[in-house]
């Protein structure tokens, strides 16, 4: 098959690395893809949300399979493009993609179908938002209703910081249109993990859960980044709570898709808040997590490209799936600066001898090929994963890896999956 993959980060790297590996993968490409990528696939130099380029080169190539990332080529209408082109695409339909697109149309269905979740109202008008906001008691939570890359959920401290992120969002125009629609939403406590499950709108085949760190810094200090790290399986996602967020949201969810008449295929990720055994839904995503799946997909045994195709096709009930036993933890290393103004082009080494200790992945996010040399390209730039016979083994090998990278300025947390170890006696 020829295959097309849409993305640059470390999640595609992990994908191109997987599809690779698959005896029915004849050739792939990677749109824009990244140094790491370049490894498996041909590089086509079109960004991952400009769908009519996208689906030119998929017609002009006869791309049989195309296999999308991100989430901005997924709102768009890719995966719609492709099919009425007779082009096999992986991932929800624009209509389905709402639910990562819109957090009101998330939320209304969240509600509308008994799926535990916080409450919230809907508001496009500030005054009405802050009279709301009015009757709250902090920390209180403001989300931009649309697609704003990660930064356009702000905790609220008081209720004047909340007004002034609501007019920010409303009357300035923060976020563009995806800020002029807000949510007002009650805040949660407990632990977040995060869960995907693959589904073709019939059935449900679940992934092992996993947990993302989102602050820049050690300790859940500093601002909000794209993902400092990952690793899976979660133990606060015992089999109890699995089955639960099965049989309450997973499935529940996919229904209520259907019941809408937008009929849900791809990979749904439940980004979750968990407290005494019970899992409430913080956001949904309709695509593969960054950077979960760098962890996950390096403990799927089984061939990637089967299972895409049974999600596609519809007989994902026959699927076969088989995942290692042993956990997986992933650093990612990032630019000096990272989540604000970085440097570019810096020259990075240390990845072979970092591989050569065993067990060892590591899937590039930011990176590009300068004359020759790897270098700098991002952020985000590397994703260090390693497994391990139990976690603390799989930790120590992911950071034994860190130790032989080098790049300027590269920063990265020390205490990725800490809190897996350190879970209070139950
Ligand atoms: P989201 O992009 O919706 O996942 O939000 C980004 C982060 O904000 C989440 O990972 C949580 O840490 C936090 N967050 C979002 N919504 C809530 C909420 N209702 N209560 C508490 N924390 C939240
Ligand atoms: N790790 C969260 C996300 O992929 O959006």
């Amino acid at each position: 098959m020829k295959i097309l993959l849409v993305g640059s980060g470390g999640r595609e790297h992990a994908l191109a690395w997987k599809i690779a590996q698959s005896p029915l993968c004849d050739t792939l490409y990677g749109a824009p893809g990244n140094a790491g990528i370049a490894q498996h696939a041909e590089l086509v130099d079109v960004a991952a949300d400009d769908v009519a380029v996208l689906l030119r080169f998929a017609k002009r190539e006869q791309i049989d399979l195309v296999l999308v990332g991100p989430e901005a080529p997924l709102v768009a209408g890719l995966v719609d493009a492709c099919a009425a082109a007779g082009i096999k695409a992986f991932g929800p339909s624009r209509a389905a993609a709402q639910l990562e697109g819109s957090k009101a149309f998330a939320k209304d269905i969240l509600h509308r179908h008994g799926i535990p979740t916080g409450g919230y109202q809907t508001f496009d008008r500030a005054e009405a938002a802050k009279d709301y906001v009015a009757s709250l008691r902090p920390p209180i939570v403001v989300k931009a209703d649309g697609l704003a890359a990660g930064k356009g959920v702000i905790i609220c401290k008081s209720k004047k910081e909340a007004g002034e992120w609501i007019d920010a969002m409303i009357i300035e125009g923060r976020f563009g249109t995806a800020g002029s629609k807000l949510i007002v939403e009650e805040f949660l406590t407990g632990e977040e993990a995060s869960i995907m499950a693959f589904t073709d709108g019939k059935t449900i085949a679940t992934m092992p859960s996993s947990q993302d760190h989102k602050r820049a810094l050690d300790n859940d200090d500093g601002p909000n980044t794209g993902g400092m790290g990952a690793y899976s399986p979660a133990p606060v996602v015992t089999s109890e709570v699995y089955d639960k967020i099965e049989r309450d949201i997973l499935i529940p969810t996919v229904h209520a898709m259907n019941v809408e008449d937008k009929p849900y295929r791809g990979v749904l990720y439940a980004g979750l808040m968990i407290e005494a055994d019970n899992a409430r839904v913080l956001e949904f995503n309709v695509r593969f997590g960054d950077p979960e799946t760098q962890p996950v997909l390096i403990r799927l045994k089984s061939d990637l490209v089967p299972l895409i195709l049974s999600t596609i096709d519809g007989t994902l009930d026959q699927a076969e799936i088989e995942w290692d036993e042993r956990p997986a933890v992933c650093v990612v290393m990032a630019s000096g600066g990272y989540p604000g103004k970085y440097q570019k082009g810096c020259p990075i080494t240390g990845i072979d001898e970092a591989e050569a200790l065993g067990d060892v992945k590591v899937f590039h996010a930011g990176t590009a090929e300068r004359d020759g040399r790897l270098v700098t390209n991002g952020g985000r730039v590397l994703g260090v994963t390693a497994v391990g016979a139990d976690l603390p083994a799989a930790i120590t090998r992911a950071y034994e890896a860190v130790d032989r990278i080098s790049f300027q300025d590269a920063h990265y947390r020390h205490d990725i999956a800490a809190r897996a170890l350190n879970r209070p006696a139950r």
